[in-house]
This record gives structure tokens, sequence and C-alpha cells, in this order.
């Protein structure tokens, strides 16, 4: 597969450049709390495999996935190939400690450190600040808090870039407001099924901030489809939400496009959106992956799904 089938984008104003699908390696990180099935570490290091041969150079974890596991799995894939492949952007996430809820400076400072020990690198090219809905916006911004920890890992030459990763929109707006951040990932609100991203995408790409988006299959329905996995958000969806999902599904059917190309090109087409991060726990999801980026989709697929409502509604604010 040629390198550059994907044309790059850059990230923010950080001088990286990123392809348009970001692979997500949450479920890689082995996670069946969250997704109700495991991923074999054979499976995930074939799947880094394909992710780092392909032409997406984009790779998203988190400290926290897998307890570390995903982190590790990326490590041994890493020291396999010689280190990270020419031109690859792998983006990590600074996490709170899940036993005891510490999202202190401290523990940003000890999850950096255990990130560099699992991934096997002395640097980090992209972190993220990740779920602040866990602590208060005067924690994370203020003195010996979590920003500031990041920042001076980053004057010591051990972070490149910082951003910020969440889930409620009207918190992720004013963190991208202080202008602190160069990139906002946001989760399973913005895709056939919710909407309610919508206006920190344009926050965003006023200010120069790169969106990217995770989650647009919902974690999964609307890829495997809603009967075969009625989850939406790492949690069993609503029936209101199920039924959108059949009506979506009809209309690609109706038009001999499979749902998950319709949900994934729903977030690639959109100009405010730098990348696009599909989560995958097997080696041919990759090739699935791209061809679905580019499966031909006709005008009329998106004017039929435009009268299926939508939610606005935080698809996580029920937990
Ligand atoms: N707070 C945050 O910062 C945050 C939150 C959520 C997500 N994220 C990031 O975004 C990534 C994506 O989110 P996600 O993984 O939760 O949800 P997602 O991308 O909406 O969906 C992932 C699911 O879709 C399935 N899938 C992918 N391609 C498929 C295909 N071609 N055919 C059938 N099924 C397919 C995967 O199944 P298989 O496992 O069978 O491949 C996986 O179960 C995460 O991995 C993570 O990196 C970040």
């Amino acid at each position: 597969m040629e390198k550059t089938s994907m044309h790059h984008r850059p990230l923010g104003g950080t001088g990286l450049f990123v392809t348009p699908l970001c692979v997500g390696a949450a479920p890689l990180g082995d996670m069946p709390e969250t997704f109700l099935y495991g991923a074999t570490e054979e499976n995930a290091l074939a799947t880094l495999r394909a992710a780092f041969e392909s032409p997406i150079n984009f790779l998203d974890t988190a400290a926290a996935y897998g307890q570390g596991e995903s982190e590790r799995r990326i490590g041994k894939a890493i020291k396999e190939f010689g280190g990270l492949p020419a031109g690859y952007v792998l983006a990590t996430k600074a996490d709170r400690d899940f036993q005891t809820g510490d999202f202190s400076g401290e523990q940003i400072k000890r999850s950096i450190e255990g990130s560099l020990q699992r991934l096997g690198l002395d640097r980090l090219q992209y972190v993220y600040i990740h779920d602040p809905e866990h602590t208060t916006f005067e924690n994370v911004m203020g003195p010996g808090g979590p920003l500031e920890v990041l920042r001076s890992f980053q004057a010591q030459g051990v972070i490149d870039h910082i951003g910020m990763s969440g889930g409620p929109i009207d918190m992720l707006i004013r963190y991208v407001e202080t202008g602190a951040f160069s990139a906002v990932e946001t989760h399973n609100r913005y895709t056939l099924l919710n909407r309610c991203a919508d206006p920190l995408l344009d926050v965003a790409s006023r200010m120069g901030v790169a969106v990217i988006n995770a989650a647009p299959y919902g974690s999964g329905m609307l890829a495997k489809g809603p009967d075969a996995y009625s989850r939406y958000a790492y949690s069993d969806a609503p029936p209101v939400v199920v039924e959108r999902a059949r009506a979506i599904a009809q209309v690609c059917q109706d038009f001999h496009v499979p749902l998950a190309a319709a949900a994934l090109q729903f977030s690639m087409r959109d100009p405010r959106i730098t990348s696009t991060v599909v989560g995958m726990s097997k080696p041919d999801r990759v090739a699935q992956t791209l061809e679905l980026a580019s499966y031909p989709i006709p005008d009329e697929l998106w004017a039929a799904l435009a009268p299926i409502e939508y939610g606005m509604d935080d698809p996580e604010a029920s937990k």
C-alpha cells in the first residue's frame, strides 16, 4: 500500500501532518468491560503491524486503555519495527489514577513516566489530557496541575505537543477557548446518530485548533449494525437510538452502501475535522477502513439520511 495515498493535513499549529484516518487503540488494549469482547496480544500486534505498513500515519492510545496494555502492545510493535515508522504520529493521553480518582499534577507526571516506559520511547509526540470531566477546570489549569506538569515535560523536550480529549462538549469548548491546546479530541458525539459536538467543531476550527473526531461508529454499532451490536458509547443503546440506527442502515442498504462507509465518511467529509479515529482490534480492519473511506457514496444518500433525526444530548450524560 502506498504511504502517500492519504492526503496529510496539518495537526493544528504543531508542524505535524496526519492522515484523515487515525487508528484508535482502545480495543487493542483488551478492554472487555468497555467493548464486551477482548483482544489477544497476537491480534493486537498483527493489527499494529498492518497499521504501521498502511498509508495511515496516525495512532491514538491512552495510558489507561487496558490499564496500560494498549501502550504496552504498541511498545512491542514499535520495538519490532526498530522505532516508530518514519512519519508516523503517535498520540497518547495522560490519565488520572483509576483506583483513587487522583487527577493531580503528580499523578499526571506518573502517567507520563508510565507511558514512556510502556511505549519504550524517550519522547512523546502528542499528549492529551484525558477525560478532565473527572476533575475541575481549576485543577487542570491551576498551579502545579496537569497542564503545568505537561508544559514542564514539554520544556524538557519529553513532550512535543499538548491537547485536550474528553466527553462533555461545553467543557471541551471551555478548554479550547483558553488557547492552551493545539488539538481537541471528541468521541461518540459527532456521528450519524449524535451531533452534540457540532458547536465544538465550530469553535475549534475558528481558533485553528485541530478537531480529532473519535468513535465514528459510536463504539461499534454503526460498523457492525444495530442488531449485531446494539451498544452506543460503551453502554446498551436506548431503544430510540437503535430504531434510528435501523432506519439509517435501511437507507444505506437501499443505496447499496455499507452502513460503516456512511458512518465513517459522515465524519471524514466534514471540513472542520482533521482526522477521524477508528477503533479496531483485528488486522483486516486496517484495509477495510481504507476501503470504507473511499467507498463511492452518492450525494442522494446524504439527502435521504437528512430527515432521520439525530441526537443532540450528551450520549453519556445519563451514566
Ligand atoms: N476520551 C477519549 O479520549 C476517547 C474516548 C473514546 C474513544 N477514543 C479513541 O477513539 C478510538 C475510536 O473509538 P472506539 O474504538 O471506542 O469506537 P469506534 O471507532 O466508533 O468503533 C470501534 C468498534 O468498531 C468496530 N469496527 C471498526 N471497523 C470495523 C469494520 N470495518 N467492520 C466491523 N466493525 C468494525 C471495532 O471492532 P473490532 O474490535 O472487531 O475491530 C470496534 O469494536 C478509540 O479506540 C480511542 O483511541 C478516545
